[in-house]
């Protein structure tokens, strides 16, 4: 392979989808380049990035490096400073710069599957203030929403809210029913619902008929929350499009071209996480 190389950066990575979907790009825009396994062990940091520029055009960062590897580069864009993690380095004039592309990822899979989303009242509300939340109130905020955060531990919720100002609130979870009255959008950022962890069982008669349920799980792809607001008739958002829809930033900066979420790309990742996940 003699075309631009990238790299999933992570410890452990062999579970990561993220070559399956690059390879998928790369193979339809018939691009000579390469999307690899890059396992490196917090110790080797340093090694890694010493031999960045010779061996690398940039790739994504997953656990448990997505804030460990700040120190090492040259600048960090106003995305990955306000949610406070990176995910995707590319190379600008041989400057290492770090990004946040989940955003981009939470809000283009709702605007795939849930057109129309962001255009009438009510307001977010968000279960959880870990780090997909942060990514989903950075892109919720862009897009001119009002948000209520709940969480189990109020005070990480305050402390967001706190974090990203104006437009946020926290809430504990005795104040979900209230807060379902008047949402527009209800978004499950908790791992609540993923394979191998509790489901989410929360009560979803009080939320307006044109709400929409999003969850940023996506293993298994329809979790009992997705399942739940279905039976109710309400309009669904599953968490795979989200790892679709971030990738496109890290592939136009080291690949030179804006790839395109199809339906194709959707059954090969949803086929394989169907394959790998008992009951899925
Ligand atoms: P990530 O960074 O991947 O979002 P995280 O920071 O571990 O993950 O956040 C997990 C979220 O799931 C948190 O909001 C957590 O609530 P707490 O802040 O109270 O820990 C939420 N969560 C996990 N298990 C939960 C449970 N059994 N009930 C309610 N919330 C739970």
């Amino acid at each position: 392979m003699s075309g631009p190389r990238a790299f999933i950066l992570g410890h452990p990575v062999s579970h990561s989808r993220s070559p399956m979907l690059h390879g998928y790009w790369l193979k339809r825009y018939g691009i000579d380049g390469s999307y690899e396994r890059a396992d490196v062990a917090p110790a080797d940091l340093p090694t890694f990035f010493a031999g960045f520029r010779d061996n690398w055009v940039g790739g994504n960062v997953t656990v448990p490096h997505k804030l460990a590897v700040m120190p090492y580069l040259d600048r960090i864009d106003d995305a990955a400073g306000r949610i406070g993690a990176v995910n995707t380095l590319w190379l600008e004039d041989g400057r290492v710069v770090g990004g946040n592309s989940d955003w981009i990822g939470f809000i283009g899979n709702l605007d795939e599957l849930a057109p129309g989303w962001d255009g009438g009242s009510g307001r977010a509300v968000i279960l959880g203030a870990g780090g997909a939340t942060r990514a989903a109130v950075y892109g919720l905020l862009k897009r001119g929403m009002e948000i209520a955060l709940c969480n189990r531990t109020v005070a990480k919720a305050q402390e967001l809210a706190d974090h990203f100002g104006k437009g946020v609130t926290a809430h504990s979870l005795d104040e979900l029913p209230g807060l379902m009255k008047s949402a527009r959008l209800l978004v499950n950022t908790t791992s609540l619902g993923m394979v191998g962890q509790p489901p989410l069982e929360i009560d979803l008669s009080r939320l307006p008929a044109d709400a929409i349920v999003h969850d940023v799980v996506y293993v298994p792809l329809e979790t009992n929350l997705l399942k739940a607001a279905k039976a109710r008739g309400l309009r669904t958002v599953d968490g795979l499009g989200m790892l679709l829809h971030q990738a496109g930033e890290g592939f136009r900066h080291w690949f030179g071209r804006t790839p395109e979420v199809t339906a194709e790309l959707r059954k090969l990742l949803a086929d394989d996480i169907r394959a790998k996940t008992p009951g899925a």
